[in-house]
């Protein structure tokens, strides 16, 4: 660590016998940030081992307390007494660009907006979006080109933004897709922005423009969609209602459009992207996915998956888990403190920033044997290494926000990698490691170049 002096974050209350939460600034005005954006496994392995599950870093401009391992991600999700407030952690990152999207909501507020939301992600709706999936798809992998360096990462890209301006949006961009893109893509950078201020060309500035861009976008259509019948996200999202007709106001329509854009399109092509990759590297993997696609196929006398065929894919099942353990695309989550509280016996005063790391827990050395290595059937039935601790496998986050596009999120995945498995064929050159950029969202740093070949 770059300075072991510890420094207590708070005073403890009189006459308590809480501990204060010990930690370190590390650099003058970085703080830890680098450490921890450049390797944040190895970063936070060191402070547990110095510090125990609870301690204080300078990141990002703000003192940030750590609380590692399963105890502290379930004492966060649960959030019994409503002590962690999401909105005041997450604004600090994203409040400028995703302001009252649901995942930045509180308490009963929270509760409300997600209620009506549920309706946009109930199974007779997730079925409509698959079947609308499944011809886009085809259509999206054929143009791939069969080639030795394909970027994997960004044809992944591609073809879930496309899918998600047509799932979500129901209808398909035309020169405004490269434009609408490159807002997303700078929204979400500009939540790790260490100059958290509109230098020209900076992040920030270009969050911030990124931000204009989708709010004129979904504005200007979201009229029109309340009158559809589609069944897209969108129009989905204009008619939900609660049991007393109460519905989503346009400008929280706007927001939410927003929001979901965001939190479904990085995410899934992060852990498309890491299946990709593992099943570039250990092709017995992907060959047994194919198998089970193909008997999948033979059986239904379709190429396309539908909604029921989902639990057939077993294999697929225990891959994504894996990847999605190795690499959460949501690598850390920010709450801070409404209340005093307590952690493992350390005091944690009302208005801290709190961070919870599904990243770090997924390499718990404490948790998962082995835990650099990639091995699906960790979680077949008769291993469950997930099992160790309700909290240990999290990258869906867990509680009152735990993720509600995940069945989402595996359908896409599912649907994408069936038809992948049937056309082609792929892998990694020898000795290829995947390096990943940890600056934002884990990415991967090189665009994941694989050597495609057309079955
Ligand atoms: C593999 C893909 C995905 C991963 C790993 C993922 C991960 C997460 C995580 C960790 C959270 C919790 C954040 C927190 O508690 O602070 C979350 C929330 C959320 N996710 Fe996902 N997500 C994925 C896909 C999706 C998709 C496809 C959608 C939409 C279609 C979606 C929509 C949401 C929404 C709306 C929330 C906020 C829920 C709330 O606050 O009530 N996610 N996601």
């Amino acid at each position: 660590m770059t300075n072991t002096s510890a420094q207590p974050l708070s005073a403890v209350p009189a006459g308590s016998d809480l501990k204060p939460v010990l930690g370190d600034q590390g650099l003058p005005l970085i703080g830890m940030s680098l450490d921890f954006m450049r390797d944040p496994i190895s970063s936070m392995r060191q402070r547990y081992d110095h510090y125990g599950p609870v301690s204080w870093a300078s990141l990002f401009g703000v003192r940030m307390v750590q609380m590692i391992g399963p105890e502290a991600n379930e004492f966060i999700f649960r959030n019994r007494d409503d002590v962690f407030s999401n909105n005041k952690g997450w604004d600090y990152f994203i409040g400028k660009f995703f302001h009252r999207g649901i995942m930045l909501l509180d308490f009963e507020e929270h509760r409300w907006h997600r209620k009506i939301m549920q309706k946009a992600f109930h199974r007779d709706v997730l079925k409509a979006y698959i079947e609308r999936m499944g011809p886009a798809i085809i259509s999206g992998i054929e143009r791939w080109s069969v080639a030795p360096d394909f970027s994997v990462f960004k044809a992944l890209k591609q073809l879930t933004l496309d899918l998600a301006t047509d799932v979500f949006m129901g209808e398909e961009l035309g020169p405004e897709a490269d434009q609408l893109n490159q807002a997303f893509i700078d929204t979400v950078r500009a939540g790790t922005s260490i100059v958290r201020y509109p230098v020209p060309g900076g992040r920030w500035a270009k969050g911030l423009r990124g931000r204009k861009v989708l709010e004129k976008f979904f504005r200007s259509r979201v009229a029109a969609k309340r009158h559809s019948n589609g069944n897209d996200l969108f129009s989905v999202l204009c008619r939900a209602e609660t049991e007393d007709g109460e519905r989503f106001s346009d400008e929280d329509v706007v927001n939410h459009m927003i929001f979901l854009m965001m939190a479904a399109h990085d995410t899934t092509t992060i852990t498309l992207s890491n299946m990709f990759y593992y099943l570039g590297k250990y092709p017995d993997w992907q060959q047994r996915i194919r198998e089970e696609s193909l008997a999948i196929s033979q059986q239904t006398g379709s190429d396309q998956l539908g909604y029921d065929d989902m639990d057939a894919m077993a294999s697929t099942t225990l891959v994504m888990k894996e990847a999605l353990r190795l690499c959460a695309p949501v690598p850390s989550m920010p709450r801070m403190t409404v209340k005093d509280t307590e952690f493992a016996g350390c005091f944690i005063p009302k208005g801290s920033m709190v961070n919870v790391s599904p990243f770090f827990t997924h390499y718990m050395a404490e948790l998962w044997p082995d835990p650099f290595r990639f091995d699906p059937n960790r979680f077949s039935e008769e291993r469950r290494e997930d099992k160790v601790h309700p909290y240990a496998w999290v990258p869906f986050g867990g509680g009152a926000h735990k993720c509600i596009g995940l069945h989402f999120a595996e359908l896409q995945v599912k649907a994408i990698l069936h038809q992948v498995v049937l056309n082609y064929r792929w892998r990694v050159a020898p000795g290829y490691e995947m390096p990943i950029d940890t600056t934002s969202l884990p990415v991967p740093a090189d665009g994941l170049p694989m050597i495609l070949e057309k079955l």
